[in-house]
Parts: structure tokens; sequence; C-alpha cells
């Protein structure tokens, strides 16, 4: 492990952060259909992308990332397909992304006509790393680079009907020298004419994660705290998983100072995926935050993701997976039951539940999952179960007895289902002679 031992990129001591608390949603761009679509085995088909596209535009989404047009005739395609079959919604920007090429930018702009108004992403990688091994270059040439980008898409954008934003992102932020990043981004505002009324988005990218996540805040807190004119930025951020840190990244992002999180659903993305949007969203909505999302038909989520992504959402993702309203255990059945039962008799509004920290109904998932009863399930998880499957209230003296019945069965067969339990009840209790 000695190989890959880091040097702190930068060590701030007394440390407070420039947001204290998050206090409201950031600006969302899903990269789903860029990001996350080239990392995937089958990649989406025009009719899956639009499909995903209108998910995104009924999720709240207003900043999307359609695709690379530039790179390829189905990300091409599926750009006009929205514009011809005016799919896009007044309120929802369209973002693309482009090389600092000019052959590139100069096709991207011809697939954006029709659109009202559009991020144009240009990216180059300013890694030491990438400088040194890949490109042979200096940090003038590299920097040369985004400028000329930056001089191309004020080029193209002359004969563009729509309004054009710019986003820069230096590829590989995480592995770049702070000051020299900062010196880039300076130069693509300088040259961009950026202001208060002309934003520029600085995307600052984990490309892969390498850090622990206060090391990537912090460096976002130094970008923050040193643009020359901040008032000129969007501060956005575009974690990657690799340390599967993502989430803790993009949270302590945001109380560093950034504005805008660039993700996916579900954490889909190159390698160990992207930031997942959707667990950061929840996370706010559970500590009481509006995320901006509609994140109550998380089935439906789920159902177009893994239709068009052709990858499934994994039992234990949090709030969205199977499992993850289901208490196996028996200490934790019988806390549930007592939890929900001493909201009822309170009428209590507010959620406050042993063992779940969200009521599962705010998200489209039912009670009914969370009790299930196997061989680790106690004498409260049967009673529970007949009571709210059934309308069975079994005396308390029974529990114990009952569930012993049950738990044989269990270690016989594994899960015994509700049907399973109500039948043997039966047998046991109602059919006697
Ligand atoms: O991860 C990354 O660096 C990217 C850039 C193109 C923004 O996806
Ligand atoms: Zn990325």
């Amino acid at each position: 492990y000695e190989r890959y031992k880091r040097v702190p990129v930068v060590n701030l001591s007394d440390r407070q952060w420039p947001n204290n608390e998050i206090k409201g949603a950031p600006i969302w761009c899903s990269v789903d259909l860029r990001d996350g679509n080239q990392a995937l085995i089958e990649p989406m088909v025009v009719e899956e992308k639009i499909e995903f596209f209108n998910l995104l535009v009924k999720l709240g989404f207003k900043e999307i990332e359609v695709g690379f047009p530039s790179a390829s005739q189905i990300e091409y395609d599926f750009l006009r397909q929205l514009v011809d079959r005016k799919l896009i919604p007044d309120d929802v920007i369209i973002q693309v992304l482009v090389q600092c090429r000019e052959h590139l930018i100069e096709r991207t702009f011809e697939a954006l006509q029709g659109v009202k108004k559009a991020i144009v992403h240009i990216y180059n990688s300013t890694s030491t790393l990438q400088r040194d091994v890949v490109f042979n270059m200096n940090q003038e040439e590299v920097k040369k680079i985004a400028i000329e980008g930056t001089e191309l898409v004020k080029k193209y954008m002359k004969d563009y009907d729509g309004e054009v934003i710019l986003e820069y992102s230096p590829e590989s932020f995480t592995g770049t020298e702070l000051e020299y990043a900062l010196e880039v981004c300076e130069a693509v505002s300088d040259t961009w004419g950026a202001s208060k009324d002309k934003k520029v988005i600085f995307n600052l990218p984990a490309t892969v994660e390498m850090t622990t996540p206060n090391v990537y805040a912090d460096q976002i807190e130094w970008m923050h705290r040193n643009f020359k004119n901040r008032e000129a930025v969007i501060l956005s951020v575009h974690p990657h998983n690799d340390r599967g840190t993502a989430v803790a990244a993009a949270e302590l992002a945001l109380l560093a100072g950034a504005d805008r999180i660039e993700g996916t659903l579900f954490g889909n993305g190159e390698r160990t995926g992207n930031v997942d949007i959707l667990n950061i969203a929840y996370n706010m909505f559970s500590q009481g935050i509006n995320p901006e999302l509609h994140l109550e038909n998380v089935k439906e989520i789920i159902d177009v993701y893994e239709r068009c992504n052709k990858i499934p959402v994994h039992i234990r993702h949090p709030y969205a997976g199977k499992l993850v309203f289901t208490a196996f255990s028996g200490s934790h059945q019988d806390a549930i039951n007592k939890g929900v039962k001493a909201m009822k008799e309170r009428n209590q509004t507010y959620w406050e539940v042993p063992y779940l920290p969200i009521n599962p109904s705010d998200v489209g998932r039912e009670y009914e999952p969370i009790v299930r009863i196997n061989s680790q399930s106690g004498k409260g998880g049967v009673a529970f179960v007949m009571d709210t499957y059934f309308g069975f209230k079994l005396p308390k003296g029974m529990h114990k007895e009952f569930a012993d019945v049950i738990q044989k069965i269990s270690e016989q067969q594994g899960e015994v289902s509700p049907e399973t339990i109500m039948e043997k009840f039966r047998e046991e209790y109602l059919n006697r002679k």
C-alpha cells in the first residue's frame, strides 16, 4: 500500500465551513444520458433515451446533460428527436458535452439548433499525471486548450438562435494542483467575459475519487474562496464513486460552498459510478429539506431505470432497495410494531419509528413488507403479521407459544409467508377438536 500514499493537497487547520448546514436543494444536473449511458454494457437506443429523458423531466430535473452529440450519430439523432418532437419543456435546459475542438464544437451547435436554452459543456484534462504521461504538455499548453475551447463556443454561438451558458470542467480536477486549476478557470472566465449577469459554470470533477470526502470538500472550498469573482461563478461538483464515498463527498461539498451537483439516478456511471443524486435527495428529504425533486414514486423510477439501463437497483440501495423497509430480526419487528402503534395512539404526524428512518409510504412503498418472518423473528413479529394482514389480535399470552410454532417451521423451510402463518394458526387453534 505504500504505493498509494498521497500528500494532502490542501491543509486547512482552522476548519469553518462556508455553509454551516444544507438549507435547500442545490441545482441538480442529471448526467444519466451521457456519463451514465457511456458506462453501460449496452448503451441506450434513441427510444430508451427518450423514455429516460421523460422520466428525468417528470422528476423535476431542470438541467439534463443529454449526451455528446458530436461524438456519435445516436447522440446526435437523440437530440434532434427531442427538438423535432417538441419534448423539451420551456424550463428545462439541455446540456451537451464536447471537447475543445473546432469541428466537434461546430457539429454540437448544429445538433442544438432549435433548443431554446443550452449549456455547452467543454472540458479538458488538467491533471499533473495526464499532462505528463498522456499529452506530454506543459501547464501553459493545457490552459490554452481551455481558452481556445471557450473562444470556439463564442464563435459558433453567434449563428445560434438560443441562449448559451458555458460550462467548463477541468477534468481530473482532484489530480490537479489547486492553484493551476484556479488559473485555468480564471482564464476561461476572462475569455468568456463572465459576470454576475453572465455566469459561467465551473464543474470540478472527482473524475476518479482519490481521497476521503473531506479532502474533496477542502479542494472545493479553496476554489470557492479564491475565485476572483465568485458572483460570476456557479460552482458545480461532479463526484465519482471509486472509494464508495461520492454521496458524502457531494454533501460535504455543499457545506464547502458548491451550488450545483452533477450525478445520476442510483449512481450509474463510469466504473463504480457517478454520485447517486437520488440518495442525496432522499437524504435531504429525510432531514426535512425539500430536495425539489419528485421522489414519491420510487417504483416508477426503478422501473424505467432498470428497463432502459438494463441493470438492477441493488436490494440494499438506501431508500429504494427491495429490502430496505423490511425487518427480519424479532427485536426490530417488535420495536417497529410498538413505534407504529405509539404514533397512532398519539396522533403524531412527524415520523418517529425505531429502525425506519422514513415512512415507506412517502416514497410509494408499502408497510406490508416491513415484517417478514424467518427463523430470526421474534414473538412480536408474528403477532404483528396476524394483526396487520388479517386484523387478528393475538392475546398477549399466546404470542410466545405461537411464535415458537412458526419458528420451528421457518427453521426447516426458511421464510414463512403471512398466509402460511394464518393457515398454521387455524390448524393449531381453530380446527382443534
Ligand atoms: O468525470 C468527469 O471528469 C467527466 C467530465 C467530462 C466532466 O465526466
Ligand atoms: Zn464523469
